[in-house]
């Protein structure tokens, strides 16, 4: 196991090509759903006039703490940081007075902060508890799923969420090691337990990342999360108005890609077939990956997919 970093900082991927792709009026409202340290939302500060408008969301009280105070504070009249999940996007920002947004981008999965902090349990390269959760204020720890889920579940949800050929055997060295009267509670205890069941070996990754991908996923509802956050794009963005998502895995991109085709396609409804096709609600602005030198720069970059896609005008279609 190798020691932290002592700073806990977050690189930003894809900081100009994704604030380029999503800033179109600099007197618009503006969506982060995914404020980490803010890398995104400060540039897109840069790019805003006098009258725009910043919404920051992280579902992270870290996150919150980080933009509200210290050195890492944002003051800037034309921001204001909410802790919830982008899942809830509309009822927040309805809350907030706010029906329609000018840009919205989701830059998802976990920052360098909560990986490098042992005491959040997301990685396998440090001792700590077996936490995982975004929001540490509820919902259930991956220690607490391992410990009450029964073992077709516990196969399932590493099978579907990190694609692990040996989902069954490992859930099964869970259950036989919990019924021993001795949980996972740790990291640790997690990643030599997986090492152990996982036989055979993919070139330069460490055989415990499936399994911790995928009790990631799954104790944050992340795809859950996504398509919220996707459908609330579609009710929320003005004509014009951008979706900006940056993915980290297949499992992530296909639903942004998936959904970004959908909705760029105009469908006849076979019920009525002389009637107009529904028109689209999205049209794709295409696909970034960083370049070779920001993956050299910044290793966790090198998974990065970006889609950009632009709300259609559906007034001027109709
Ligand atoms: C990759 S980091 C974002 C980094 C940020 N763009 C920056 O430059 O500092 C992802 C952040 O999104 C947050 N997050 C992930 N899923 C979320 C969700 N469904 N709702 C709100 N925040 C979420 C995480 O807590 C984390 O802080």
């Amino acid at each position: 196991m190798s020691s932290p970093p002592n700073d806990f900082s977050h690189t930003t991927v894809l900081l100009n090509e994704a604030v380029e792709g999503l800033v179109t009026d600099p007197d618009g409202i503006y969506v982060d759903g995914t404020y980490g340290r803010g890398g995104h939302s400060r540039l897109i500060l840069d790019r805003l006039g006098e009258k725009g408008r910043l919404l920051a969301i992280d579902r992270d009280p870290q996150a919150i703490a980080a933009a509200t105070s210290g050195a890492t504070r944002v003051s800037d009249p034309r921001f204001s940081i909410h802790h919830t999940s982008f899942g809830q996007l509309v009822p927040t920002l309805s809350g907030l007075g706010v029906t329609q947004v000018h840009g919205l981008l989701l830059d998802l999965g976990v920052s360098s902060p909560q990986i490098d902090d042992p005491e959040r349990g997301f990685s396998f390269r440090f001792d700590g508890p077996l936490d995982m959760r975004m929001d540490t204020t509820r919902g259930e720890s991956a220690a607490e799923f391992l410990a009450r889920a029964d073992e077709r579940h516990i196969a399932e949800v590493i099978r579907d969420y990190g694609e692990e050929r040996f989902a069954v055997q490992v859930a099964k060295a869970l259950v036989a090691r919990r019924e021993g009267g001795n949980p996972v509670r740790t990291t640790r205890e997690l990643s030599e337990l997986v090492a152990r069941a996982v036989k055979t070996r993919e070139p330069g990754q460490d055989p415990a990342t499936r399994t911790f991908q995928a009790l990631r996923i799954f104790v944050n509802a992340e795809l859950e999360e996504l398509e919220q956050g996707l459908t609330a794009a579609i009710q929320l963005l003005a004509p014009g108005g951008r979706l900006v998502v940056i993915s980290f895995h297949s499992l992530e991109d296909r639903i942004v890609k998936t959904f970004i085709a959908r909705e760029s396609k105009s469908e006849f409804d076979r019920r009525a077939p002389f009637a107009a096709p529904k028109p689209t609600r999205l049209k794709s602005l295409g696909r970034v990956k960083p370049g070779a030198a920001e993956v050299a720069a910044n290793p966790r970059s090198r998974s990065a997919v970006m889609r950009i896609a632009e709300r259609t005008d559906v007034g001027a279609q109709a």
